[in-house]
């Protein structure tokens, strides 16, 4: 006869990580040193995603992937940041090679489970606050498959060729801009770029969610905000700034 499963045999609740990628040279933004280390409101870029993640209570724990001979992370770091930051010096060639190559090395460092939750935010994405993380969490809570912050599509949008001439309107119809945090299952995301690496199309794509859907999963659009900009230009880093003073 079944039994009724007991409280201690439900499944524990999912741990939530957040995975940052840190390990990107800036090339369009064309300044000295990597643009996650450019001062931005009087820090260092990073530093504000890494400040907001591990001052927010529903994150267990959160990994910075960096190159191999980064010689900046150290510096930033706090005594109080390093008890909530684990530094993974395991950069890729690409983003989500750093993003695999950092899932992977998550399990050395930290107990984490096949179903916990992984939150990927580029460090290049400083105005993230703490509404945006709660917004993802609660939002994806009960969620199969996962998903990310986007913000709709507001502009007119024209294909234009070669000699920059339009060739045609394209609808914005259903169009959303993808931002970060990307939040999925650790195993899945894991399996997800894998297949892509191993397709030899993980060079092809430029974020987490568009590994989950070449397995045929549709990752959940949760409105994002303007804040959360990336800074991928020189003039991106003033937008950024006027939010992050603001
Ligand atoms: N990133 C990474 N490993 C790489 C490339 C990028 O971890 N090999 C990280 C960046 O540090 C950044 C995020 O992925 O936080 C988003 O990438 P992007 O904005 O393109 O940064 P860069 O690749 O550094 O910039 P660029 O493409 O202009 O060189
Ligand atoms: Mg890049």
């Amino acid at each position: 006869m079944n039994q009724p499963a007991s409280p201690s045999c439900a499944a524990a609740a999912p741990q939530r990580f957040a995975l940052i990628p840190a390990a990107g040279v800036g090339a369009r933004m064309g300044a000295k040193i990597p643009k996650q280390y450019m001062t931005l409101a009087g820090k260092p870029m990073l530093h504000h995603a890494l400040e907001t993640f591990a001052a927010h209570p529903r994150i267990a724990r959160t990994f910075v992937v960096v190159s191999a001979g980064d010689g900046w992370i150290d510096e930033l770091l706090t005594p109080e940041l390093a008890q909530r930051i684990s530094v993974l010096r395991v950069g890729g060639a690409t983003r989500q090679e750093s993003v695999l190559n950092g899932l992977n090395e998550m399990r050395a460092a930290a107990t984490v489970g096949d179903d916990d939750w992984v939150l990927v935010h580029d460090a290049a994405r400083p105005g993230l606050n703490a509404e945006l993380i709660d917004r993802l969490l609660d939002t994806l809570a009960e969620d199969a498959v996962g998903g990310l912050l986007a913000l709709p599509v507001v502009d007119t949008l024209k294909r234009g060729d070669d000699a920059q001439r339009s060739q045609e309107t394209v609808s914005r119809a259903g169009l959303w801009a993808a931002q970060t945090p990307q939040m999925f299952r650790y195993a899945l995301l894991q399996r997800a770029l894998g297949e892509a690496a191993a397709q030899g199309r993980i060079g092809a794509i430029t974020d987490d969610a568009s590994a989950i859907e070449m397995l045929g999963l549709q990752p959940r659009l949760v409105e994002g905000s303007p804040r959360n900009l990336k800074v991928t230009l020189a003039q991106d880093a003033a937008l950024a700034e006027f939010f992050l003073k603001g």
